[in-house]
């Protein structure tokens, strides 16, 4: 195959889709073609791995009842999350939406494998986290597949691990990543929702250059 020439007319695109790619609690009930998810995981897929080991495992959770346990475990660790803030910005925190569970379409539970067979182990000698890692990295792939076909997603960490795992059925060996609400947004924002309710601002991007 010949290698494309990107021009300035696919960057612009690319930069819409970074700047409108967000964080999504507000959903749409209607389902995501099937297809159009296939092709966001087939494109997670092609996401750079440490030894290309591809230690992701993407999980669809459907039966209402675990969605269900899941619900719930959110709303202890939140919870719990409000209690231990102070006074001084507990109204703030218990103000913001932080899940997306109760409408979202799909939800879409995201281990890693520690070690998989698969990569032989390479690269990951010195730093086996760059595993775990690349597993991230996919997240995002996923993220950005999902904005490309106007897809939201909505990434919901507020749960306790190893319950997830037992909840989930997961394999021993797995390290749970991320719990993702997969649907159509009720809204489009170019702006964190975060930022749009005065918890915190995006800093400048020079100021994430370091210099030595
Ligand atoms: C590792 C990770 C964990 C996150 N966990 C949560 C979460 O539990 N609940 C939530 O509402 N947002 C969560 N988010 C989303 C962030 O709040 C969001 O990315 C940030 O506010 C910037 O907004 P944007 O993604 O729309 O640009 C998480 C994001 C990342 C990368």
């Amino acid at each position: 195959m010949t290698a494309p020439v990107f021009d300035q007319s696919f960057r612009d695109h690319l930069d819409t889709l970074f700047q409108w790619r967000r964080d999504v609690r507000h959903f749409r009930r209607d389902p995501v073609p099937e297809p159009v998810l296939d092709h966001m995981l087939a494109l997670t897929c092609t996401t750079p791995s440490v030894g290309l080991s591809q230690p992701w495992r993407f999980m669809r959770v459907d039966d209402p009842v675990r969605r269900q346990a899941v619900k719930e475990d959110f709303t202890r660790c939140n919870a719990r999350a409000l209690a231990a803030r102070d006074e001084t910005d507990s109204g703030d925190y218990a103000r913001l939406k932080l899940a997306g569970l109760d409408d979202a379409p799909h939800h879409v539970a995201v281990f890693c494998e520690p070690d998989p067979l698969q990569g032989r182990g390479l690269g990951r000698m010195t730093m086996p986290e760059t595993v775990q890692w690349s597993a991230v990295m996919a997240i995002h792939g996923f993220w950005l597949a999902a904005q490309a076909h106007n897809v939201g997603l909505g990434w919901v960490s507020i749960l306790d691990p190893d319950r997830m795992k037992t909840l989930l059925d997961a394999a021993p060996s797995w390290r749970f990543m991320a719990y993702l609400c997969v649907g159509y947004p009720e809204e489009e924002h170019d702006t964190p929702e975060l930022e749009r309710r005065g918890w915190e601002t995006r800093a400048q991007a020079r100021k994430h250059w370091i210099q030595r």
